[in-house]
């Protein structure tokens, strides 16, 4: 059974059999329609080696840019719930009517159902797992948390809208401020592989990996702080004639 719809937005069945939404605001689906649960696990938990990090790091503590309909967190959750040990999530989303509808839709979930506002924030706690999710414009939201927190991450989920949808979550600023909060071994996963935006990670200083295909892309990026980016990816790079999206040019290069 489909559903309820969230205001603004339309369901869309994908390959895998999953659902996603398509986003009347941004004009855009949330996820590849090759599969939206397959394309989170290719992306997110194998691209950010959740599984590894929850072992091996003291804490695993996961940045994801765009809650969507919450396949992000679901899907980490079911991997992560059984393991004796904490983590925490925090996400960002501006539609405050999709993190309404999503807290309804789960109010009978173990965890999910004590989901609870606290001013801009939806949040649930219990003594292994902590999600937060800041309501809002991440470029405001974000910046301003951080003020009032000690917090760094360890993997970060950078799911926004495409670059030509939702420029500036792509931009050299936007990825200097996550590799400020980032830890030395930190993984940062993303299904783009547009050459504007690894040069806009390369000039914020991340060093830089292929990642898997999926569906009709024939690859994806992945980015860290430690070790030396793909000489490939530099090559690549090299013969491209896209410049760094930046806060000042975005305009301008998404015109062209
Ligand atoms: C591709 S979807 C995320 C899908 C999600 N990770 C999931 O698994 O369901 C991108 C989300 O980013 C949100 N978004 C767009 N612009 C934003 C902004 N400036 N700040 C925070 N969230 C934003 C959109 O409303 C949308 O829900």
């Amino acid at each position: 059974m489909t559903p309820s719809t969230p205001p603004k937005h339309q369901w869309v069945e994908t390959e895998d059999g999953s659902l996603t939404l398509f986003s009347e605001e941004f004009q855009e689906a949330c996820h590849s329609t090759s599969g939206a649960v397959q394309e989170t696990k290719l992306h997110y938990l194998q691209g950010c080696q959740i599984e590894t990090k929850i072992l091996s790091d003291d804490h695993l503590s996961i940045l994801e840019v765009g809650f969507g309909l919450g396949i992000g967190f679901l899907t980490t959750y079911d991997v992560l719930k059984n393991q004796n040990k904490p983590w925490s999530f925090l996400s960002l989303e501006i539609d405050h009517e999709l993190l309404e509808w999503f807290r309804l839709q789960n109010l009978e979930h173990p965890f999910l159902k004590n989901l609870t506002w606290r001013e801009n924030i939806l949040e649930a706690k219990n003594e292994m797992i902590h999600l937060q999710i800041l309501c809002g414009d991440a470029r405001r939201v974000l910046p301003e948390f951080l003020k009032s927190q000690r917090l760094t991450w360890n993997a970060i989920y950078q799911d926004a809208f495409s670059p030509k949808r939702n420029p500036v979550l792509w931009t050299k600023e936007w990825f200097t401020l996550l590799k400020t909060y980032s830890t030395a071994t930190a993984l940062l996963s993303t299904y783009s592989a547009s050459s504007s935006i690894r040069k806009s990670l390369l000039e914020a200083g991340w060093i830089l990996h292929k990642g898997e295909k999926f569906g009709p892309k024939r690859t994806s990026t992945r980015a860290s702080l430690q070790g030396e980016t793909d000489p490939d990816i530099l090559l690549q790079l090299s013969r491209s004639p896209a410049t760094a999206l930046t806060d000042d040019n975005l305009q301008e290069i998404l015109r062209k």
